[in-house]
């Protein structure tokens, strides 16, 4: 990953950068960084503040020969391997709140949001967005309870550059796991160690129903198994939203 970089310093969404240019034929791997974005994007069509400067505001294009089911284990992995490098450059006990926001008590450090850009028989393109708070010295108002950075949590200001690449080579060494074992049991059991989720009471809301019970694990298709009165329930990351109790 990262052979071919596009840099901007100001664009509208790093997401839509890629996409643009995956339709134009970037090559597998290709990254998009952005000092500031004016219009990021979040999950469930929510916007995403990125301000000049103090995140690392990025894309990734991968191109895998995969069947569409597949693309939920992509989520969950490029969630792992943004935990896993924040804890290696900070220390911090950063931990996952299904299926890949990174969060740090209770407060959201990271977002990615995964994109299908295009389909061509088994092989799509797919835009991987991570949006990582890491040196915001505050946030607005209607942020402030919910959101935290690197910088507010340690004290000290963290490296974008060494971040950005510890991620890309975690990120890169899961892709390629996953690509020759699939995710296998020992990729859940690694994941579930990280996942604030996993052992949690959940409130899910799916379109018009809502429903609660314990997050126990995550199916092999990367869905979040949640055990309600009613019996096991799977729950898709496209589909839902997953609040804590
Ligand atoms: C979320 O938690 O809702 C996902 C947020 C994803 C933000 C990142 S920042 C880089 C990339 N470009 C975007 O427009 N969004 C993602």
């Amino acid at each position: 990953l990262g052979r071919t970089v596009f840099s901007y310093e100001v664009t509208d969404s790093t997401n839509r950068r890629a996409r643009e240019e995956a339709d134009r034929g970037a090559p597998h791997g290709s990254v998009f960084f952005a000092e500031e974005q004016t219009g990021g994007r979040g999950r469930l069509g929510r916007a995403w503040s990125a301000p000049r400067g103090e995140g690392v505001w990025m894309s990734v294009l991968l191109r895998p020969k995969l069947a569409p089911a597949d693309i939920a284990q992509i989520t969950l992995l490029t969630g792992l391997a943004v935990c896993d490098a924040i804890r290696e450059v900070t220390g911090l006990p950063v931990q996952i709140k299904w299926p890949n926001d990174i969060v740090l008590d209770g407060k959201k450090l990271v977002g990615i949001l995964t994109e299908m850009a295009a389909e061509e028989d088994r092989i799509c393109a797919l835009v991987v967005g991570i949006g990582v708070n890491v040196n915001n010295p505050a946030f607005p108002e209607e942020l402030k309870d919910k959101a935290t950075s690197l910088l507010l949590a340690t004290g000290k200001p963290v490296s974008r550059k060494e971040l950005a690449a510890r991620i890309l080579l975690r990120l890169e060494k899961e892709y390629e796991t996953f690509l020759r074992q699939g995710a296998n049991a020992a990729f859940r059991k690694r994941y579930a160690e990280r996942c604030a989720t996993i052992g949690s009471l959940v409130k899910v809301v799916m379109g018009n129903e809502e429903f609660a019970g314990t997050a126990i694990g995550i199916s092999e298709t990367g869905a979040l198994l949640v055990q309600t009165g009613q019996g096991i329930r799977a729950v898709n990351s496209g589909e839902v939203s997953v609040r804590g109790m």
